[in-house]
């Protein structure tokens, strides 16, 4: 398609003596001795406020990173003008020029600035070396250059068919207005790719990060202005997020909304929206990707090695802030002293703290709100009947937002923590009798308000086969022996439906199509 073959961005190992964690440890110690003045860019132009914010590490949370400016209503404004100012020469460019664009960010990236991105997100939202490499570089720079191989195929898509005397075709214009991305802390590239997938189909952008994301996605401006991104195309505002949605949501030029975050903002989002529905020029697009209960099912015919590590990782990597992590497990008695055994083994092995110490395993959750949370959940638990705590349980907000990797197994398959969403290193586990296999399978179904990602572990083809059918609207991602984290752009097209969102797979030609706004023409000779 006349673009360069996308291939999956190497990830980097930082093992211990090598260069690369010197280069990491080096850009970490640099952003830790500086304070930052972060702006926003409406326009191209950097742009400081007098009411600023403070970005402290969620694993240090006394120490100043830096201070970014809050915008208020007129700035949200401003960036809808500096939006709508580039839209005609932004759309106009031949499609190749913008996605050369997009292709030297991700060259930027996963190069020059791979250390400092990475630091970057690291300090800010607490991820390990190994969470943020996958994450702020590899994940993103896939995105970036498989998006671009998307766009090629859909432009270059095959006509419809002409006969004689007529010549059909559909061009794919960019839709009409702007777009808004409203973006999450926990994942970097998933903060880059909302704005910059409907910037590469010719769209408009106004972006607003998470609070607790700005310090990378102050950085990802930088690199988009470097890499030659024309002024005005992807304006990011820093706002109270009702605030910047009363003027977003209000405007005529409303296109559509490239949303990631919880069920409930989206869904006062969407209500708003309707609310709205007279004001717009155009019916707006609503793309978003929300929450998660993602759960791991284990048969009685699993191995219980694969079984265990699918259920640490899946729930603990990231402190279990991914939306995709497992956060129920339900385990076949039979296996279940095995794999307890396994399970504990390694959680006795993880180190907490800072992101810094290349050691730790578990870092800090994102802010407080959440450790009051979480928390909470944790000391009911400890209150409730029938609730074991087999391991963590303790929390300390000291020095950082930390809580322990927690265990609860539970006798009740439909107790609190079962069912709701708890963005957090908090696992519960119901134990099934291996006879019932069928009976927990309705019950996973059932109590599945969202789904998103969902895993089944076994060597039975036939249990296989059963939970592949009975759970096909349970999750958008399935994994089969696997954990139910870590979709790879370009191999598993991620993105869930029920209360996970609308599943429009984040890093596919569907989602591309979604900031588009075909016109068919058709001329007669
Ligand atoms: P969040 O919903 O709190 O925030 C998302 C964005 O919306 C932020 O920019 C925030 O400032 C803004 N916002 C919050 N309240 C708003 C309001 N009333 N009006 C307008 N904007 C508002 O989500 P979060 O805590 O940043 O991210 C965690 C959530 O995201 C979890 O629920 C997780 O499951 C979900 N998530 C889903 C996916 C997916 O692919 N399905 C991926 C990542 C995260
Ligand atoms: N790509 C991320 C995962 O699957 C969201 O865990």
């Amino acid at each position: 398609f006349n673009v360069p073959i996308p291939v999956n961005e190497p990830i980097f190992g930082y093992a211990p003596g090598s260069k690369e964690r010197e280069l990491l440890a080096a850009a970490l110690a640099e952003a830790r001795s500086k304070q930052g003045d972060i702006p926003m860019y409406i326009g191209g132009k950097p742009v400081h406020t007098d009411t600023k914010g403070k970005v402290t590490p969620p694993h240090d949370h006394q120490h100043i990173l830096a201070h970014y400016s809050i915008g208020n209503k007129t700035h949200v404004q401003q960036a809808i003008d500096a939006a709508l100012a580039a839209k005609a020469q932004w759309e106009n460019l031949a499609w190749e020029q913008r996605a050369s664009i997009f292709l030297k960010i991700a060259d930027l990236i996963s190069g020059p600035y791979r250390y400092k991105l990475n630091a970057a997100t690291m300090l800010g939202q607490s991820k390990n070396a190994y969470q943020s490499e996958i994450d702020a570089i590899c994940e993103l720079a896939d995105f970036l250059r498989f998006n671009v191989d998307y766009m090629a195929q859909i432009y270059q898509q095959q006509p419809p068919v002409s006969p004689k005397g007529v010549w059909n075709r559909v061009e794919q214009r960019p839709l009409e207005g702007f777009v808004f991305a409203l973006t999450p802390f926990n994942f970097t590239a998933i903060a880059a790719n909302l704005p910059t997938s409907a910037a590469l189909m010719g769209n408009v952008v106004v972006w607003k990060p998470a609070d607790t994301q700005i310090y990378a996605a102050n950085l990802l401006m930088e690199i988009f202005i470097e890499a030659g991104l024309p002024q005005g195309v992807i304006n990011l505002i820093y706002a109270d997020g009702p605030e910047a949605g009363e003027v977003i949501f209000n405007s005529p030029d409303f296109a559509g909304i490239h949303f990631t975050g919880s069920t409930a903002v989206f869904q006062n989002i969407w209500k708003t929206i309707g609310t709205n529905i007279h004001k717009y020029k155009t019916y707006p697009r609503i793309v978003g990707e929300t929450g998660g209960k993602d759960f791991i099912l284990i048969h009685g015919s699993a191995d219980a090695e694969v079984s265990s590590t699918a259920i640490i990782r899946g729930a603990f990597e990231y402190q279990g802030q991914k939306c995709s992590a497992a956060s129920r497990v339900y385990i076949a008695k039979s296996l279940w002293p095995e794999i307890k055994k396994l399970m504990l083994r390694d959680l006795a092995t993880f180190k907490m703290g800072g992101t810094e110490d290349f050691g730790n395993f578990i870092n800090a959750v994102i802010d407080e709100r959440s450790f009051d949370k979480l928390s909470k959940y944790i000391d009911q638990a400890k209150a409730d009947e029938g609730v074991e705590i087999i391991a963590g349980g303790n929390y300390d907000k000291s020095k950082g937002w930390f809580i322990e990797p927690t265990v609860l197994v539970v006798q009740d398959a439909k107790y609190t923590t079962m069912c709701e969403e708890l963005f957090g290193p908090v696992l519960t586990v119901f134990v099934y009798d291996d006879n019932d296999f069928e009976q927990i399978l309705e019950v996973i179904d059932t109590t599945s308000v969202y789904a998103l990602t969902g895993a089944v572990i076994a060597q039975d083809r036939y249990a296989i086969e059963q939970a592949t059918i009975a759970l096909r609207n349970a999750a958008g991602n399935f994994y089969i022996n696997d954990k139910c984290t870590g979709a790879v752009v370009g191999q598993q097209p991620f993105g869930g439906a029920r209360g996970s969102g609308t599943n429009d797979k984040a890093g596919s030609m569907i989602n591309l199509m979604r900031w588009v706004s075909p016109r068919t023409i058709k001329e007669s000779f």
